[in-house]
């Protein structure tokens, strides 16, 4: 039997990677499945595992407030070793671009595991933006065995980097898999927070806004809150829904700065059911998330992305997606456009799907069978 070790630690892998491990529960007869979470992030790592039931078997539980790179790199590295010394899996599946993808990946090739990377591919060719996660991604693909690619864009990415083509599969990403179990659960069963949003929000436009990428710390957050409050202002009938990443370096200045706007409504990290129906329930979304990118055109959402490159092409030709950069003026021109012009709106609130039919983790499990 060939034993698997799936490693995730923050909330967007989680998300991407419980139902992976939820279709491995199906495989018991071939595979040995054990789940290990870095705790790159706690609370909101913690909210995902418990919404998809997840017990990990190894928790090395290493969140520290405001960590640093440096620490949380050297500390997964010692850690890992001693898992991968005692489980020695054969296949180490990572995920994405985070500190702990990129960690375990070099680890697992240290130990001689076979790497298993999914949502492989994505580029923007450039270091700084998002930093590091660019090189994060990049080198994964160094010391990737297998490539689990979510569109020919990003296998057309690996190819050209000399990776074989018999490595990389196409499967779409995983986040539809974890959006469709999310959407159907909130549907049946809504929650007395989804109740509680619905009453609140009755009759009024919403505007989510989630925001923390490292690149925008600093002036680029600054840029972002006067934008938010400036939209706030100009169109009282709308409601700024903000749940704030628990990053000090995002909540300081978002608290400080947003506090008082009565129809700008500052809320914790939400759970994610909870979340993608309120992206549902959103006329538009304004972020610098890398899943929300992805999520937003299955849903038919318009989205303004606050970055200044994407890795995920595929929603901006689909026209769901553009580009603001963390630029106050642009911010507030592209939202204020999207609240008046009907035709525009219309055009970008089309459901497209090029993230896949949520069937993505039957595809990588298929094609690890057969190795
Ligand atoms: C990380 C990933 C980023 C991903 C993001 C998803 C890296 C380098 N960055 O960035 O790619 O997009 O997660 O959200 O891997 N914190 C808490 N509780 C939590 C989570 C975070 O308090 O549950 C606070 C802590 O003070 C922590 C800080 O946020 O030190 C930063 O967390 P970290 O994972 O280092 O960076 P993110 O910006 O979350
Ligand atoms: N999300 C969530 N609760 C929130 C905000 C986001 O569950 O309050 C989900 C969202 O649906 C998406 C993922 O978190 O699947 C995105 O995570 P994040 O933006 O932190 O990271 P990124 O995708 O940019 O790496």
């Amino acid at each position: 039997m060939k034993k698997n070790l799936i490693v995730f630690g923050t909330r967007p892998e989680a998300i991407k990677m419980a139902p992976l491990v939820k279709t491995f529960e199906h495989y018991t007869d071939s595979f040995e499945t054990k789940v290990c979470v870095t705790g790159q992030h706690r609370e909101m790592l913690d909210q995902v595992l418990d919404f998809f039931e997840i017990v990990p078997d190894y928790d090395l539980d290493l969140m520290k407030p405001n960590q640093s790179l440096f620490d949380l790199t050297s500390r997964i590295f010692s850690e890992l070793q001693n898992i991968l010394n005692d489980f020695k899996p054969d296949f180490t599946f990572v995920h994405g671009d985070t500190t702990t993808a990129m960690v375990a990946a070099i680890s697992a090739f240290y130990a001689g595991s076979k790497i298993c990377h999914i949502e492989a591919g994505l580029r923007t060719f450039n270091l700084t933006s998002p930093f590091p996660e660019e090189a994060n991604r990049q080198l994964v693909s160094r010391v990737t065995n297998y490539h689990f690619a979510p569109t020919d864009n990003s296998k057309g990415n690996l190819l050209a980097e000399n990776i074989k083509s018999n490595a990389v599969v196409v499967t779409g990403n995983t986040v539809i898999d974890a959006l469709l179990i999310g959407l159907k659960k909130i549907e049946r069963n809504p929650s007395q927070e989804v109740l509680k949003m619905k009453e609140l929000f009755v009759d009024r436009k919403v505007i989510l806004v989630t925001g923390h990428r490292r690149e925008n710390h600093g002036k680029g957050i600054l840029n972002i809150c006067k934008a938010l409050k400036n939209i706030a202002i100009k169109n009282e009938d709308v409601i700024i829904v903000y749940p704030v990443h628990l990053n000090p370096k995002v909540q300081k200045p978002v608290r400080d700065f947003l506090s008082d706007i009565s129809n700008i409504h500052l809320i914790p990290p939400l759970n994610y059911p909870e979340f993608i129906w309120l992206m549902n329930r959103s006329k538009l979304i304004i972020t610098d998330s890398g899943g929300v990118q992805e999520e937003a055109p299955s849903l038919g959402k318009p989205v303004l992305v606050m970055r200044e490159t994407t890795e995920r092409p595929e929603a901006v030709d689909a026209g769901t997606v553009v580009l603001v950069g963390a630029n106050a003026e642009l911010i507030e021109k592209e939202a204020n456009d999207l609240l008046e012009n009907d035709d525009r709106y219309e055009r970008m609130s089309k459901l497209h799907n090029p993230y896949g039919d949520g069937r993505s983790c039957e595809k990588i499990i298929d094609f690890i069978k057969k190795l």
